[in-house]
Parts: structure tokens; sequence; C-alpha cells
């Protein structure tokens, strides 16, 4: 039996995004004490690598075990396929079902999305009363959305496809399904605090997600 780590395509993914992630730390804390300092270069630089390694790795999917391909028949599942040991970034796939649609959420750090099988539809919000919905897009395979504090961190995502389910393979910084963030009520724009969670059992394990990877 194999696992998720054993899969080299993944394993590819992660190192790149913890190479990205560690020279954005530093490139960040270079720049902490100078007078254009500030955070937003070296994050774009973080953004395009991780949707660049990103982009690479939803060009297949038979790396995907088949444990975390299962839609739920009420709600959107979140997998956690990796958490970074030290909690820097975690990969996640994220699974609808026919019909199923986030809140208006936020994500309290940067996050790329990139889409596997299927189509998703984003729509970003501004805070307001009511709050004001951008023009929504439609992801396809292959295609990557980066969100973030920086460059617009409140948005709501539903499965675009009618007739079948939808994935997408998500990093994070942070741990995400356990950092404070919020749902928003459209109509007064008022936010509510809330924790993801996963839907995987032992989502609490660092590391590879111990799925076995029968594939898809
Ligand atoms: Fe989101």
């Amino acid at each position: 039996m194999t696992y998720l780590e054993d899969q080299p395509a993944f394993r590819a993914f992660i190192e790149r995004v913890e190479g990205a992630v560690v020279q954005s730390g530093s490139q960040a804390g270079s720049q902490a004490g100078s007078q254009a300092g500030s955070r937003a270069a070296p994050q774009q630089d973080l953004l395009r690598q991780v949707g660049d390694a990103a982009r690479a790795l939803v060009a297949a999917e038979d790396w995907l075990p088949q444990a975390a391909t299962v839609p739920h028949p009420q709600y959107y599942q979140q997998y956690l396929l990796y958490c970074d040991p030290a909690e820097r970034f975690s990969v996640v796939s994220f699974v609808w079902g026919i019909g199923q649609s986030t809140p208006i959420h936020d994500h309290m750090t940067w996050g790329v999305i990139a889409m596997l099988r299927g189509a998703e539809t984003g729509q970003r919000f501004e805070l307001g009363s009511p709050m004001r919905g951008q023009e929504a897009a439609v992801l396809h395979p292959g295609d990557i959305e980066f969100v973030s504090p920086q460059v617009g961190d409140i948005h709501k995502v539903s499965n675009a496809c009618a007739d079948q389910v939808s994935i997408s393979i998500h990093t994070y910084g942070g741990n995400i399904g356990r950092i404070a963030r919020h749902v928003y009520d459209p109509a007064t724009g008022q936010p509510r605090e809330f924790i993801s969670g996963y839907a995987n059992a032992d989502a609490d394990t660092r590391g590879y997600g111990r799925f076995a990877a029968a594939t898809t």
C-alpha cells in the first residue's frame, strides 16, 4: 500500500511550497527595518511561486487519494492533505457536492486555489451594509486564484457544475482549519467568528495526511 506522502507529484509540490515560504520569510525579515519595508513584495512573490507549483500539481489528479475526493450530501468538505510541522502552511482538497456553496467568508492569511476537477464560481465582496459583490469568476481545471488580506480576502465560492462534484486544491499560510476567521452577513456586513476544522478524523497530525493512495 502506498500513501499520499509517497506520491512524487505531491511531494515535489510540498517541497516547492516550503522553499517559497522559507524564502518569503527571510525576504520579509530582511526588509522589515528598511524604509520601503513592506510585506507586499515578498508576498506577491510567494503567491506567484505557490501558484506556479499548484498549476503543475493540478495538471494531473492521479496523486490524489480517493478518500480525499468524497463529497458529503449536505456540506462541502475540506480534507487536510498536508500540514507543515511548524504550521507555516497547509494544503487541503476542497470537495464540492452539487449545489453546495460557502457563506461569504475571509481567511486571515494568504491562500492559493488551484482547480483540479469540475469548476467553481468565486465572487469577491467588499465590506459594507449591505455588502457589495464584485463580478463572479469561474475557475476551470488548471486555473489559479489568490486570496489574502492584501489582494482581497472576502469571498463566496460555489460549485459551478450542476451535474458533477468539483474539487480544488487550496494552499494557505498557517493551519487553515484551526485559524479563527469570519463569515459575514451579506445584508449587514456583520462578521461572525468561525473555525472551519477538517473533514478527516486524523487532521491533527502534522506532515502528510494519512491517506492510503488508492488513487482515482
Ligand atoms: Fe475561501
